[in-house]
């Protein structure tokens, strides 16, 4: 398992510069397919999310900021509009409570001209064993992760279904393609966003509407900090992360030409594709090599 572990962390070191390079060219395409139209971002307050608010300003769209830190939110939606976008929203909501959901539909409902496109990306992870977590904390991601980007998910369809245009991108993970003892439940509802959102993609796809998933590997981002792994004692953190921007940028790409499922960085999708074809018990000691973790977050 270690002679594993040391030809992918080669391999991120080899791709992950490569991938860098490709990534960040602002294009005509995304301008052509988001100007003056209305995008909301759940989690936009920091990484993949506050990227692709900057991504989406400079190609001229009209922007909803959400989640709870307010003032970080503020402060970006500042410089969306010095960065060109034509009007900026913020809504400071907790979206782990169903009246903060409930609250984010009331908002996004009287947008004038209504909402053209959903960015379901707010989601958070922890490391450790199953059990011993705290039911509060398990029950916030269930929440967060699945319930939140479900009913999200819901009323936008309709909306968007009935302007025959627009569309939904789900951001899950490269944690869907595998079980992930050490982080077993995130890594469950990552698989549940990915599914859910490819047989979205296929219902809406004669409807003008486009579903996409983006499926990030690892990203430098808070991430690692919310889910409790800051100890560097987890193996994950020896593989190079992409850049959130890259990330951010391959996800609105690929959302503008309507993949059904954006894997970010080549390195991961070669991961992904190995991992089809290994046996089960082969996935499950890899991953519980990378992601077992000393010092697990077992608390809310
Ligand atoms: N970083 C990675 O390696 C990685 C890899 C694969 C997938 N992903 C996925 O990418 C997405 C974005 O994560 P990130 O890496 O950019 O991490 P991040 O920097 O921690 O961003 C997470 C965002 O979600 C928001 N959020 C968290 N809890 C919330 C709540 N209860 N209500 C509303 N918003 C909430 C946070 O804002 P507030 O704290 O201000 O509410 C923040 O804006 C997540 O779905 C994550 O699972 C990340």
């Amino acid at each position: 398992m270690d002679g594993v572990f040391l030809v992918v962390t080669f391999l991120g070191r080899l791709f992950s510069g490569h991938g860098r390079q490709l990534g960040l060219v602002i294009n005509i395409p995304l301008m052509r397919e988001f100007q003056a139209q209305w995008v909301a971002i759940t989690g936009a307050s920091s990484g993949i999310g506050e990227q692709m608010a900057e991504i989406l300003a400079q190609a001229g769209a009209k922007l909803v900021l959400v989640a709870r830190r307010g003032d970080r939110l503020r402060q970006l939606a500042e410089r969306c509009i010095s960065l060109g976008a034509i009007e900026v929203r913020v809504v400071e909501v907790d979206l782990t409570a169903s009246a903060g959901v409930e609250k984010l539909i009331a908002e996004l409902s009287a947008l004038p001209g209504g909402l053209d496109g959903l960015i379901n990306n707010a989601g958070f992870g922890a490391t450790g064993n199953f059990d011993q977590a705290h039911w509060r904390l398990l029950d916030s991601m269930l929440e967060l992760n699945i319930a939140s980007l479900v009913r999200l998910s819901h009323w936008a369809a309709g909306v968007l279904r009935a302007k025959g245009r627009g569309g939904i991108l789900n951001v899950a993970s490269t944690a869907a393609f595998q079980p992930l003892p050490g982080m077993a439940l995130y890594g469950a509802t990552k698989s549940f966003v990915s599914t859910f959102s490819a047989a979205l993609h296929q219902e809406l796809k004669y409807s003008g509407v486009k579903v996409s998933c983006l499926h990030p590997g690892k990203t430098e981002t808070e991430f690692f900090d919310a889910a409790g792994m800051s100890g560097k004692a987890i193996r994950f953190f020896q593989i190079p992360g992409m850049s959130a921007r890259e990330v951010a940028q391959i996800g609105l790409q690929g959302w503008a030409a309507n993949q059904p499922q954006v894997i970010a960085g080549g390195l991961n999708r070669v991961i992904a594709f190995l991992t089809r074809l290994a046996p089960l018990t082969f996935q499950l000691r890899l991953a519980h090599s990378l992601f077992r973790e000393p010092e697990a977050r077992i608390s809310e």
